[in-house]
């Protein structure tokens, strides 16, 4: 019995950790089982697959990330390296992103502070992250500032937005002299479009909601989010790419990043088997039926997910802001940076293929169920799967 799981999976014998060990040693050697297997399976799901085979990867960004600092230190260099395709992020984590890029102050405080003491004081906490009221306020009039620009003056799609607000702030970093601290600038530099999956949900939209009341003509293109979205995945997919999902926490992002399959074969109806690869950092549950905790079996049965890459899925039940700088740090370390894609650049001829595709084969009548594409058989096994993916 033993000699037969040796044959199918890896024998549990960790290094020991040692001084001076990096963090991708630490990780091959010694995250094992449970969550810190999952952790490593992720790891290497990301850097050996998403990422070596050159496909593109879109990442979705819930949780208060960008406020505890994991803009600066992870994703940043992580589009840096040209290991972050596209981008779906909360309205919160680009808003909190803007105090780095504007320079302004943050500190790590406690969790066990007296609040009403705090809200006298004009201190603002998120948990242990504190800082002053004033940070919201300068954050605001800066919004407010540079969307009265003409280049504002009109309903766009939330990566322009994203897109044209990074370019002021990219610029704010370059004169106040703090490169690479805003998700939001680097994302302008590395032309890596950014969404957000609820425009009015956020500070961001609050000031663009209310300069609406004065003569600004900004509005968000829902549609064009939904269609600029199926865009990307589809562009990935037709040149015979993989097209990688990487969901940090879940919440809106999450559905906002998968319902681009669905988008694809189930309203447009073109032909699409779903996305490749799969890994989900999150502490929801799959059994309360929400879209946080669904598993990648279940996105599987939505067309969310390829049927065949099932086995390549991870789901990390780790709290992002340990899992994020371990991942960043094993794909740092271990894999090649990427030439950024730039898929900003190419946002029209993109959206422009998805539509002539949709036009040619779309119908307002019902589209044919094609049960056919699920029923392929799996091509790699579990046993695989822990060969390739959660074993070294
Ligand atoms: N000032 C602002 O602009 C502001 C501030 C806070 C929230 N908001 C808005 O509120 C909405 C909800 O945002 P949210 O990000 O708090 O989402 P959320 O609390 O709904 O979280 C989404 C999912 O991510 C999981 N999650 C959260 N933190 C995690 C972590 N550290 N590790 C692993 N999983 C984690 C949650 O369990 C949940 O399943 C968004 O639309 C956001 O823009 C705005």
């Amino acid at each position: 019995m033993a000699k037969k799981l040796g044959e199918k999976f890896p024998r549990l014998l960790p290094a020991p950790a040692r001084k001076g060990i990096s963090t991708a040693d630490l990780i091959d050697g010694a995250f094992k089982a449970y969550n810190g297997g999952r952790l490593a399976e992720a790891c290497r799901l990301f850097s050996g697959k998403m990422l070596a085979g050159g496909g593109t990867v879109g990442l979705s960004l819930t949780g208060a990330l960008t406020p505890a600092g994991l803009g600066k230190s992870c994703l940043v260099p992580l589009l840096k390296a040209g290991f972050v395709d596209w981008i779906i992020s909360t309205g919160a984590n680009l808003y909190h992103d803007l105090h780095y890029g504007l320079g302004m102050e943050l500190y790590a405080g406690s969790p066990f502070l007296d609040d009403v003491r705090l809200r006298h004081e004009g201190v603002i906490r998120i948990y242990d992250v504190l800082f002053d009221y004033d940070v919201l306020l300068d954050t605001d009039a800066f919004v407010r500032h540079v969307i009265q620009g003409a280049e504002f003056q009109k309903p766009m799609a939330t990566d322009e937005f994203h897109f044209l607000l990074g370019k002021y702030v990219h610029e704010r970093e370059r004169r106040l002299g703090i490169p690479e601290h805003s998700l939001l600038a680097a994302a302008y530099k590395y032309g890596v479009p950014i969404f957000t999956s609820s425009p009015g949900d956020s500070s961001i939209g609050m000031n663009v909601a209310a300069m609406s009341l004065r003569d600004s003509k900004l509005a968000f293109d829902v549609n064009r989010d939904v269609n600029q979205t199926a865009a990307i995945v589809y562009d990935a997919k037709r040149s015979g790419g993989t097209s990688s999902v990487f969901i940090l926490g879940g919440g809106s992002p999450k559905n906002f990043m998968l319902q681009t399959e669905p988008q694809i074969q189930e309203v447009m109806g073109i032909e699409e088997r779903g996305h490749d690869y799969f890994l989900q950092c999150t502490d929801a549950r799959p059994d309360t039926g929400g879209l946080s905790g669904a598993t990648p079996g279940e996105a599987v049965s939505w067309g969310k997910i390829d049927p065949d890459r099932l086995p390549d899925c991870v789901v990390c039940y780790l709290d992002s802001t340990i899992s994020l700088p371990l991942i960043a740090a094993y794909a740092l370390t271990r894999t090649k940076p990427r030439k950024p894609k730039r898929l900003y650049e190419r946002r029209d001829a993109m959206f422009e293929a998805i539509r002539a595709q949709y036009l040619k084969v779309g119908q307002v009548d019902k589209v044919e169920h094609r049960t056919d594409l699920a029923k392929r058989k799996p091509k790699r096994n579990l046993a695989k799967r822990a060969a390739s993916v959660g074993s070294k």
